[in-house]
């Protein structure tokens, strides 16, 4: 027997006020078609004055709790993925559990920008598997809208605010002796995690508590970062089925992180899988950074295209460079 984890519920929550291109179009100087044709991006959901990330993760755990059937008393952990946290402390994880009403367990924020989820993921595994948790409550949350630089157009058409949440469990599952039952059950079956310092400059934050003590505003290199996203979710995908014995036609749903259509293309064709078989929600949500894999994983499980038993490859990159992905028996 050996301990897996589970993902038993998920939800996600979007703030109010939804802002089409061309609503963007009269306070920015872009238009519909650029922001369409170099990202797949529509329209953005923006938080209302006074909404902070805590509160949009406070809605999408509200939910995946609701529907994992549990109550928030039998959460062991909260992990939540941000890089729009309320405060530069105390970490908004804390924040959800005490919202949640929860007096026990452990809490903490993880920062890996936009491969933030996956890296809570590997996270919530990893004390899982240890025995040091039993059902993790792991968010991702954002109101990116809030280090976006708004005279800037090459960078704020291409972002949004919003939450996903899932809830992990520990569950014993047998493993055959030539370890064939590893892929067949339930559950996590592998986390991959990378990063790369060197690239820091290509995307980050030009503000921030030691260095200016201000909150800064996000700056990027598009086209190295479009290039480096290409190359290193290559190579993650390749490094994740491999690890588990798996073939690229054996992948039910690629959920990948929504940042540009373009950039989901290319991993999707690298692995041969069709359109209709990618999760995208980039057009709806634009780039939600840590919230944006749990968000389109909740709108797939809830329009009942993700079921029971396929298999999905989580996979995303970001500022740091971070990269990862993770192969999930759903
Ligand atoms: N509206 C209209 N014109 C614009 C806009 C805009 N919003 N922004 C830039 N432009 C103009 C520029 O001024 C420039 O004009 P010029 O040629 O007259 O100087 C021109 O458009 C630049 O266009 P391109 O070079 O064709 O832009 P490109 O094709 O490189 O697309 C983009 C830019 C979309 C940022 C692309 O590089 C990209 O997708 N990069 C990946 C970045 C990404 O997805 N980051 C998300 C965060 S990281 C992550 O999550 C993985």
């Amino acid at each position: 027997m050996k301990i897996r984890s589970e993902i038993i519920g998920c939800g996600s929550y979007l703030p109010e006020r939804c802002v089409s291109n061309d609503e963007l179009s009269k306070t920015v100087d872009t238009n519909d078609e650029w922001i369409r044709s170099r990202s797949g991006i529509e329209q953005r959901y923006i938080a209302a004055e006074g909404e902070f990330t805590s509160d949009l993760a406070l809605a999408a755990s509200r939910r995946a709790l609701e529907h994992a059937g549990i109550d928030a008393s039998e959460i062991d952990l909260v992990i939540c993925a941000t890089t729009t946290p309320d405060n530069t402390f105390p970490s908004t994880a804390t924040k959800v559990q005490h919202k949640l009403g929860m007096t026990n367990g452990a809490a903490f924020d993880i920062q890996a920008v936009c491969s933030g989820f996956v890296y809570g993921l590997a996270t919530a595994d990893n004390f899982i598997r240890c025995g040091q948790a039993k059902t993790v409550l792991l968010i991702g949350a954002e109101t990116f809208s809030r280090i976006l630089d708004w005279t800037d157009r090459s960078t704020c058409v291409l972002f949004g605010d919003g939450a996903g949440a899932v809830v992990i469990r520990g569950a014993e599952q047998e493993t055959g002796s030539n370890g064939k039952g590893h892929n067949s059950g339930r559950g996590i079956l592998s986390t991959h995690i990378h990063s790369d310092g060197s690239n820091y400059d290509i995307l980050y934050v030009d503000g921030g508590p030691s260095s200016t003590q201000t909150v800064g505003h996000l700056r990027m290199n598009g086209r190295e970062v479009f290039r480096h996203a290409v190359t290193n979710l290559a190579s993650i995908v390749d490094e994740a089925l491999i690890a588990n014995n798996l073939d690229r036609s054996d992948i039910d749903w690629l959920v990948p992180h929504q940042a540009n259509k373009r950039i989901i293309d290319s991993t999707a064709k690298k692995l041969g899988m069709s359109q209709d078989k990618v999760v995208l929600t980039v057009d709806k949500h634009a780039n939600t950074s840590a919230a944006s894999i749990p968000l389109a994983l909740d709108t797939a499980v809830k329009d009942g295209r993700i079921k029971r038993g396929d298999l999905l490859l989580l996979e995303a990159m970001g500022g740091g460079l971070t990269w990862g992905a993770g192969l999930v028996r759903w």
